[in-house]
Formats: structure tokens, sequence, C-alpha cells
């Protein structure tokens, strides 16, 4: 199968941040605590007039044209997201009529939580192969300010809303490397029974064990297939949930720290936009140069971990 290179990315974030002192608008909570904790200093809510659509069309259209690729060309459109406006018509659906996209394509949402933009494009590839087309839009979208519970403090600190979106080239000579897996239990992360209701609720420490075992082991299973040591990567993006997460990491697998990308300061945890908003953020910072290889590792709800080498 052919492998896949980032040709273009794009982000949209709502307009307004929210810092870690008006999060005390909310709970009994301070900058101190969530700083040390997490990394986070603030995160962005949708307001008025904001939510999936309007972010993620604005990522999509962004990363698109940047690509230059004639939209006729697209072969895919995948959206990770647990938290779109509609359960049908799915957010890639609406995304597809806002940018009118092509018909005779596949364009559909997945759920994998954190893990959705990486299994995003493990599914585009696949379905680029059944097709037998070149590009594949992805974008990663959440408006997790929807299903927090604003008077829980220890989750409604940690998460924030945004989109990120990238354009995909498939082709014989770009290496590419992929795993997933799941470990189902509601008893760790959940939202629901029922969708968007804004009863998040999550097991912290439980959920940071399962982490810090996902990493190195997602991290490990990529270089087994691929060969590739961290020396030869150039960098390594995770999930963007907590800064004692990703250090932890670096110090277990004694991995060089300055190729592990951290924004979660600016952002929070933003679930499956968290790595595509990284990867734009990279790419708008002229971090990305071609030839790099990129890494990129996503854990979290479902339980769901997954990871991708591509190059750009
Ligand atoms: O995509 C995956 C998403 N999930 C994650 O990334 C979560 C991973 N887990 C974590 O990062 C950490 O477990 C947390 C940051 C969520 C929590 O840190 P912790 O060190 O495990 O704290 P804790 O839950 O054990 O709580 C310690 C104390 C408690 O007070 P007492 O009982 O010791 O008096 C909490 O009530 O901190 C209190 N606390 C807070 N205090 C101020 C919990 N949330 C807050 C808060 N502000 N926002």
């Amino acid at each position: 199968m052919n492998g896949l290179k980032l040709l273009a990315t794009g982000r949209c974030l709502p307009a307004a941040a929210v810092t870690n002192e008006d999060m005390r608008r909310y709970v009994d909570t301070s900058d101190e605590w969530i700083t040390t904790r997490t990394g986070i200093r603030q995160r962005y809510f949708c307001a008025e007039g904001e939510n999936a659509l309007t972010l993620a069309s604005g990522a999509a259209r962004q990363a698109l044209a940047d690509s230059g690729i004639p939209k006729e060309e697209l072969g895919c459109v995948v959206c990770a997201t647990v938290s779109a406006d509609y359960a049908t018509p799915s957010l890639s659906c609406l995304v597809q009529a806002e940018l009118g996209l092509p018909e005779e394509i596949p364009v559909l949402d997945l759920n994998a939580a954190c893990s959705g933009f990486l299994y995003a494009v493990a599914v585009a590839r696949g379905l680029l192969a059944q097709n037998g087309k070149k590009y594949a839009l992805i974008i990663g979208c959440e408006v997790l300010s929807r299903l927090m519970n604003m008077s829980d403090r220890s989750t409604c600190v940690l998460f924030g809303d945004g989109a990120g979106a990238a354009v995909f080239e498939a082709g014989p000579d770009f290496p590419f490397y992929a795993l997933q897996g799941a470990r189902g239990d509601k008893a760790i992360l959940a939202n629901g029974p029922g969708p968007l209701a804004p009863d998040l609720s999550m097991d912290g420490r439980a959920v940071f064990r399962f982490a810090v075992e996902a990493l190195p082991h997602c991290i490990q299973g990529i270089q087994d297939q691929s060969g590739l040591s961290l020396e030869k990567i150039d960098w390594v993006v995770c999930h963007q949930a907590n800064e004692r997460i990703i250090d932890h990491c670096v110090k277990k697998l004694k991995a060089p720290a300055e190729k592990f990308y951290k924004n979660m300061a600016r952002y929070g945890n933003t679930s499956a936009a968290s790595i595509p908003i990284a990867l734009d953020e990279m790419n708008r910072d002229g971090k990305l140069k071609p030839g790099q290889k990129i890494l990129c590792v996503g854990f979290g709800g479902g339980l769901t971990w997954a990871a991708a080498l591509f190059t750009i």
C-alpha cells in the first residue's frame, strides 16, 4: 500500500482564549495548580456563533488552500471528533457542503477520542488505496466545552475547543508506519450515556497511568516496524494532554526532549484536534522541513492509542 506525505496543514480556534485565572469564575482552582499539574495556561471555548462546523471548515479551508490541490482531486474526507454538531449529518458532510467538496468520494466522521486523528490517517490511507485517488483531507475537531461539567474542577480545567486539518498525498515512495489499539473501558474516561451531555467524567490518575504506558508502547512499536531509532526521526508529536505525561515518557525512553513538541500551554487538551493543531503550529513556525520524518502518537478515551510515522 502507498505511504502518505503531509502536504499542508490548517488550524482554527475560537476567538476567545480562557486563561487559568479565568477558570476561577467556574471552579475553586488556581493558575499554580493547573500549570504545575498539566502545563496548561489557557484554552479556547466556543462562544455564540462558533461551533464544530466553523472550526472544522476554517481549518480545512486553510489546509486545502495551502496544499494547492484543486478540491476536485480530493479522494476522501475523514473527520475525527467526539463532539460534532449533529449525530447526523456528520461533521465531515457539513464541511463537504460548506467547502463545496466533491461528491463521489467517502466522507465520514470517526470516533477514537484523543487518538482519533491518527486513526483517521490510517483509515484515509486505506480509502485512497481502495479508490486509487491521491489526496486525503483529514480533520480533528472538538468542541469539548459542550461535554464538560463546568463545576467539576478535576476535568473542566483540562480541555479546550479547536480544530486542525491536514492534506496528505499518497505515493509509493513515502515512508509510512502506523499502529492502532484499544481497550474498551467506560470507568476511566466517559461522556454519556447520550450524546453531548455536559457530564464528562474521568479518573485522572488512571488515565495518567494508562498514558505513560501507552506512549512508550506506541513509540517502541513504530521503531520496531520501521527499524528507525529516535535519532533518525525529526519530531515526535504526542497528543497534548498534559506536559507531565510527555516528560515522563521522555525520561522513560531516555529520549531527546527537544524532539517532543509541546503546545498544551496555549490550547489545553483538544482531544482529536491536538495533533493536527500542533502540526499546523510547527508548520507555520517553519519547524517542518521537506524530507523530515514525524512520529505522531495519540492516547485517550475508549481507551484507545495510535501512532503514525510519515514524511513531509
Ligand atoms: O486525553 C486524556 C485526558 N486525560 C488526562 O490527560 C488526565 C491525566 N491525568 C492527570 O493529568 C492528572 O491526574 C490530573 C492533572 C488530572 C490530576 O492531577 P493529580 O495530581 O492526579 O491530582 P488528584 O486528582 O489526585 O487531586 C489532587 C488534589 C485533590 O485535592 P485533595 O483531595 O488532595 O485535597 C483534588 O481535589 O487536587 C485537587 N484538585 C484541584 N485543585 C485545584 C483537582 N482538580 C483541581 C483543580 N484546582 N482544578
